[in-house]
């Protein structure tokens, strides 16, 4: 299969359509990261996202609709502060797990009684979602496992062959996946770190929980047990008191002959590059600026390193707790 990539216009809007009314599937851009996209009602198109991803079976997909189409279609709001969730975060990188109606097919939810729906404030993402007119499940558009795609050309390296189309948006502004909460209960939970924070809800809600994953407890997002967002190449994660056994790790990697990259922030990075180290992978000062580049600067690693020596942040506050996350599963 030949895999195009196009820029979002009349036509390859028309092209995408097509494909994905023939039970195929597509590559879309999204304010997160890339996702891979099938019409939720469809499911043989929904066992082809399990099958192109390698994913687990068990691993549920998120819905996505556009402003004009009515959310209570798909699940039951059941909570008050839902309502201000909706007009706060909709669209944007917010999704939310309410009990389902059954609209998206059983395929899609994995048997479960929930459905995860978002939506999209990615203008091409957007006008997609209002041509085809029908709730689209998509998880990020990556082999399962491996660091997730903020450009076309990502997309393209992981799935080329494998999928007909994908739609070129343009880099990710936000670079890490939306923030998954749980609405079922009378005060939120979040299930999957993100952009929108803890803080953030607090301040709107008066409350919001994180969910912790224990060792045997019953898992409620199944997709945060996996190892995930892994570059190709070897990575490892020192600790942001660590710098100096770091900077050992890097000269001895070298001395053996090793591509060895240090990926950090800004302040390390500019001291380490004071001191020498030529191979930096900087994130950037603030939390957005960090989530933004941490998967483009994970992949860009993989293409050029043998080993990423990556250094913590050591903060989990506001942003900084979903980008921690996707840090310490990717190199810890
Ligand atoms: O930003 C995003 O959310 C991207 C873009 C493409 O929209 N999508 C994405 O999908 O990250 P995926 O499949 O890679 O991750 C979805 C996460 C997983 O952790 C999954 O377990 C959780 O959402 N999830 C989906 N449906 C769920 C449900 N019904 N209950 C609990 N967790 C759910
Ligand atoms: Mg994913």
């Amino acid at each position: 299969m030949i895999t195009e990539i196009c820029r979002i216009t009349e036509e390859s809007l028309k092209k995408a359509k097509e494909i994905l009314f023939n039970h195929g599937l597509i590559g879309m851009p999204t304010e997160t990261v890339y996702g891979l996209a099938a019409v939720g009602t469809d499911p043989e198109a929904v066992k082809k996202i399990y099958e192109v991803k390698g994913r687990p079976s068990d691993n549920p997909l998120i819905a996505h609709i556009h402003k004009g189409y009515d959310i209570e279609k798909l699940v039951y709001v059941e909570q008050d502060y839902v309502r201000l969730l909706k007009e706060k975060f909709m669209p944007g990188p917010l999704t939310m797990v309410f009990k389902s109606r059954g609209v998206i097919c059983p395929e899609a939810v994995c048997g479960g009684e929930t459905l995860a729906v978002r939506m999209p404030s990615h203008e091409g993402c957007a006008r997609l979602l209002e041509y085809v007119n029908v709730p689209l499940v998509a998880p990020s558009a990556n082999i399962s496992k491996h660091t997730s795609p903020v450009t076309a050309e990502h997309v393209f390296a992981d799935l080329n062959g494998k999928i007909p189309l994908i739609l070129d948006g343009g880099r990710c502004l936000a670079g890490i996946e939306s923030t998954v909460l749980d609405v079922t209960g009378s005060v939120p939970r979040i299930l999957r770190a993100g952009v929108i924070t803890k803080e953030m809800i607090e301040d709107l809600v008066g409350g919001c929980e994180i969910a912790e994953h224990k060792e045997g407890d019953k898992v409620r997002s199944p997709g945060v047990k996996y190892r995930h967002y892994r570059p190709k190449c070897d990575a490892v994660l020192y600790s942001e008191t660590e710098v100096g056994k770091a900077e050992e790790r890097y000269y001895k990697e070298t001395a053996d002959g090793r591509r060895a990259f240090i990926m950090a922030e800004s302040k390390i990075c500019a001291a380490l590059r004071e001191r020498g180290v030529k191979n930096l992978l900087d994130l950037g000062a603030t939390g957005e600026e960090i989530a933004h580049n941490l998967y483009e600067k994970l992949l860009e690693g993989e293409r050029k390193a043998d080993i990423i020596i990556a250094i913590d942040l050591g903060r989990t506050d506001g942003v900084f707790l979903g980008v921690e996350n996707r840090l310490r599963k990717s190199c810890g």
